[in-house]
């Protein structure tokens, strides 16, 4: 029997690294998606802060338009649809079934909830990696989604493209969370596993800067923000707490760690940026602290880029997920990995 074809329509907010990785990957598995979901696809609408935005209820030429990107990154050129006011009145009128939040991190959450909650209230799925919203807005927006009966997705929030919520989803049943730690900050890491060598904090940060690793604001990064929105994100989603970013007690690291890094190594230990989450009587308590740990501790042998994740759990006890040197590529696959677990 002939398989049904499905026509599904994306719109963009935000058009950066994961947003064209992304748009790479759709384009690389479009037989795929055709074959196994009888889906086509096709993007009505890419919304960006500078590089403007635009609607095709048609389809935008989405391999001309990142053909063009490097030259031309204006996607005005496209538009060929609707004027559009204002962010929310793109995402009322650009026609899509499933909007693809990828704008960047502010720790208010702000204004990705607010583009999150017009798209679920006007009937779209949503899938972001963008932890600024579900970390400060986990419960408003997730009991938004049920509401209106539609899915709120957000596998690349946390360790880019390592199945963590929909491995924990489909694979950990009846399983309560009792505890978690690791390593969730790829720049925080690269940098301490380069100082270790004697590579000055600033060549560091400016190498993950350049291979756009570090949030627009790195800031972020190295004050721990980007860590305890995450740890946020995993409390919420997996232990059922609410401990917003703010709730999370934080370190940041500097030129001056550099010492304390060296001086750990010479007693064979290592420094590292340890997010842990536990329960204590009735709560959950996060944290991100930097860590003198044991050679032999896991978290030790986790160098540059790469990411690690331990939950402790009351059925499969210790598990743990590592994330090797990732790169915007994997943080795309978590969008499409959602994707494919709303096609089913
Ligand atoms: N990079 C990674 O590997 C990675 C990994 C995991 C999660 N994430 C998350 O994924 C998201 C995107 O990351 P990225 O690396 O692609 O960032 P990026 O390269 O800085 O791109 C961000 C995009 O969002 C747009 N934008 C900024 N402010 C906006 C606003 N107020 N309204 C609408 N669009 C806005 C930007 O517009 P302009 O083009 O005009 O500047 C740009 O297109 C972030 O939330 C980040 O935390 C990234």
């Amino acid at each position: 029997m002939e398989q049904e074809i499905r026509q599904i329509n994306f719109a963009f907010m935000g058009f950066g690294h994961v947003g064209r990785a992304f748009a790479r990957l759709l384009i690389n598995r479009r037989n795929w998606l055709l074959k196994e979901y009888g889906v086509e696809w096709k993007i009505t609408g890419i919304a960006t802060k500078s590089h403007g935005t635009c609607i095709d209820h048609a389809g935008l030429p989405i391999r001309k338009i990142l053909g063009s990107w490097k030259r031309h990154s204006n996607l005005e050129n496209f538009h060929n649809g609707p004027v559009c006011a204002s962010h929310t009145d793109f995402i009322r009128q650009c026609g899509a079934d499933v909007l693809f939040e990828m704008s960047v991190l502010d720790l208010s959450g702000q204004p990705a909830a607010t583009y999150i909650r017009e798209a679920l209230g006007a009937g779209l799925n949503v899938i972001t990696t963008n932890k600024g919203p579900i970390s400060t807005h986990f419960r408003a927006l997730t009991k938004l989604a049920r509401l209106r009966d539609v899915e709120l997705l957000y596998e690349g929030t946390v360790m880019d493209g390592a199945p963590v919520f929909n491995m924990v989803r489909q694979n950990l049943p009846a399983t309560r969370i009792r505890s978690l730690r690791g390593i969730l900050n790829s720049t925080t890491n690269y940098i301490l596993t380069q100082m270790e060598q004697g590579t000055p904090f600033e060549s560091a940060l400016e190498y993950a800067k350049n291979a756009g690793l570090t949030e627009a604001d790195p800031r972020l990064d190295l004050d721990g923000w980007d860590a305890a929105a995450k740890l946020s994100v995993l409390i919420q989603a997996l232990m059922g707490a609410t401990v917003k970013p703010k709730d999370i007690e934080r370190s940041s690291i500097s030129e001056e760690t550099g010492k304390i890094v060296r001086a750990a190594v010479r007693r064979d230990r290592r420094l590292r940026a340890v997010a842990r989450a536990y329960r204590q009587g009735g709560r959950v308590i996060g944290k991100v602290e930097l860590q003198e740990l044991e050679i032999f501790d896991p978290l030790a042998a986790i160098r540059g880029l790469s990411n690690i994740l331990i939950i402790n759990t009351d059925t499969v006890r210790e598990l743990a997920i590592v994330e090797n040197n990732p790169s915007v590529d994997q943080t795309a696959f978590a969008l499409f990995a959602d994707l494919v677990s709303l096609l089913e």
